[in-house]
């Protein structure tokens, strides 16, 4: 059995980026928002530090521009800078108009009354926030606001597989986009969903690592999507890995925020000295790509499990009021965080590179679109500036509503679709297959593809990739589909554009650092990395 639904627009994905462009699409439109899981199980929803605006009359566009400059590295595209950063006061105040509470502060007139914290790479305070949970507090306030909106439908347990498109013709006209195949994880029957405008906003990646701050939702499904539909992707070799992930055998993923370095918090060795003088004369607030090496350099020349950030320093009653949901989850954990340091290690926090994105938020293929944390824009060069991601998230759901719009005239309905073609398939013989493929692309992505890489590393992550995707097309084509199948489709997908990227990169810079070439190389290497899709050819 079969269902076609049919919308005007597509949205897949329910973070800040897909929830901020459902609410800002005109009520006339008839909205599909997908969410693979609950709709608040996103990485917006567990971000902490903030989003990053100028607020302060003591900051200035200028210096966001080239704070975010200095961290990409020389990668980052400088008119979407200027752009997302221009542009962040309006996001922001709309976050507020529609009830967002972030933190204030009463002595801070210059800030129009808002508490801004302070994160690596930043000159200046301009991180706006609610405490330690930022995300908790936008997610649930824009999800509010959806289910009080009649025309968006929401599709919780929903997973796109992939995107339907038009061939392209021997006019070599643009390809379309019409929908997408959708498998409802509930009654596991595949739907067709048809929509003038379908929208990735799916997030990154980092689910691809055996260790990383990231839920599980995270398996770069959007952008292996996009790949296979015929898109261009850029930079994907560059990884962020969050330098201060609690370490300790029951917390799965939870991230001690950079607002905690920012509000003065020290990393020490076991012994209680400091170290990162001897990398960077930022010290703790040095950009994240040179926090996370200097802790993973002095973790294997000391043989060290984790190394340790200590705020102890400060009065109790501040940092419970800054941080109070890193207090009490340390404090579920035996660290009282008030009194002693907290042990932590460096995880796989972020996705820099993903599906080439224009100014209109435009991909490669005509009516899709994509935004967030799956996008490439350029915003992020080599190394995401912290707190950039929110930001960027914002602006471009706002840039894609008004292209929409501007569109929506002129674009007409899609043609009838096939249905999705399960005649062939059979159930699956060996589930273990897959839980077993799931573990080892975890495990050699982070040994072989991670912090610090290497020419027979990459080599040999290469060789293990071919043979996964092989037997996952294999059973992919043989075997009703489950979502732990399709998330593995899409991370080895995304791993295969990893390693190939990381190959391409003959250099050392930002979050891409290799020993067999550890220098900048600004004559040939100053440039993204892109890789194109069989079939592409440019319009
Ligand atoms: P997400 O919020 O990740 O949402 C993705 C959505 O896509 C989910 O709804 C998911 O279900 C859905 N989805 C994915 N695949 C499919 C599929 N196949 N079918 C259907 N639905 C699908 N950034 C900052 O700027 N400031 C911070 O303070 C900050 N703190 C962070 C803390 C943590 C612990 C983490 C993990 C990240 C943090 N980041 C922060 C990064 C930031 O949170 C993310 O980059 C941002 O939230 C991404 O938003 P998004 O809307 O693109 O995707
Ligand atoms: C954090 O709070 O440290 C995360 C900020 C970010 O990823 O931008």
């Amino acid at each position: 059995m079969t269902t076609d639904h049919q919308h005007d627009v597509l949205i897949i994905g329910s973070g800040a980026a897909g929830l901020s462009l459902a609410l800002q699409l005109d009520e006339r439109l008839k909205i599909a928002v997908i969410s693979k899981r609950e709709l608040e199980e996103t990485n917006t929803y567990y971000a902490q530090g903030g989003i990053s605006v100028v607020l302060d009359e003591a900051d200035t566009i200028a210096s966001h521009v080239k704070d975010t400059l200095d961290a990409g590295a020389g990668l980052c595209d400088e008119e979407t800078v200027q752009l997302v950063v221009e542009n962040g006061p309006m996001n922001i105040d709309w976050l507020l108009k529609g009830g967002v509470n972030f933190t204030k502060d009463d002595t801070a007139s210059s800030s129009g009354g808002y508490h801004l914290t302070r994160e690596g790479g930043h000159s200046h305070r301009r991180v706006i926030h609610a405490a330690d949970a930022t995300g908790k507090e936008v997610e649930t306030t824009l999800q509010a606001q959806i289910m009080a909106r009649p025309n968006i439908e929401v599709f919780e347990h929903h997973i796109a597989i992939d995107l339907i498109t038009s061939e392209r013709s021997e006019k070599k006209q643009q390809k379309r986009c019409y929908g997408a195949y959708i498998l409802d994880h509930e009654s596991g029957h595949v739907e067709t969903f048809r929509a003038r405008f379908v929208v990735l906003a799916t997030g990154g990646a980092s689910k691809v690592y055996l260790y990383t701050s990231n839920p599980d939702v995270s398996t770069g499904d959007g952008i292996a999507m996009a790949w296979r539909a015929g898109c261009r992707v850029a930079n994907m070799e560059f990884i962020q890995f969050h330098p201060t992930c609690l370490y300790h055998p029951e917390a799965k993923s939870f991230l001690i925020s950079e607002a905690v370095r920012g509000e003065g918090a020290h990393l020490t060795l076991p012994d209680g000295s400091r170290f990162m003088h001897l990398f960077d004369q930022r010290k703790e607030l040095a950009p994240r790509d040179i926090v996370a090496r200097a802790i993973d350099h002095e973790m294997k020349r000391i043989g060290a499990d984790c190394l340790y950030l200590d705020i102890s320093h400060k009065p109790a009653d501040f940092i419970k009021e800054h941080f109070p949901t890193i207090y009490s989850r340390c404090l579920d954990f035996g660290i009282d965080m008030t009194r002693q340091p907290i042990p932590v290690v460096p995880a796989a926090h972020y996705t820099c590179g993903g599906v080439m994105a224009d100014h209109q938020a435009r991909t490669d293929i005509a009516g899709l679109y994509v935004i967030g944390e799956s996008a490439y824009t350029g915003l992020h060069g080599a190394n995401r500036m912290a707190s950039n991601s929110l930001l960027e998230c914002l602006v471009f759901a706002n840039l894609a509503a008004k292209d929409i719009h501007a569109l929506d005239t002129e674009t007409s309905e899609p043609p009838t679709l096939p249905s999705w073609d399960e005649s062939r398939v059979t159930e699956p013989d060996e589930e273990v297959v897959v839980s077993h493929n799931w573990d080892e692309l975890r495990h050699f992505m982070w040994d072989y593809v991670g912090i610090v890489r290497s020419n027979k590393r990459l080599v040999r992550a290469r060789r293990r990739v071919d043979l996964l995707q092989r037997e996952i097309v294999e059973y992919y084509s043989n075997f009703r589909v489950s979502i732990d199948l399709l998330e593995l489709r899409n991370l080895v997908d995304v791993a295969d554009m990893i390693i190939r990227s990381a190959q391409c990169r003959r250099e050392s810079r930002g979050l891409h650092f290799t020993i067999d070439f550890p220098y900048l190389d600004d004559r040939v290497q100053k440039k993204p990395t892109i890789l194109i899709p069989e079939g592409y050819c440019p319009f």
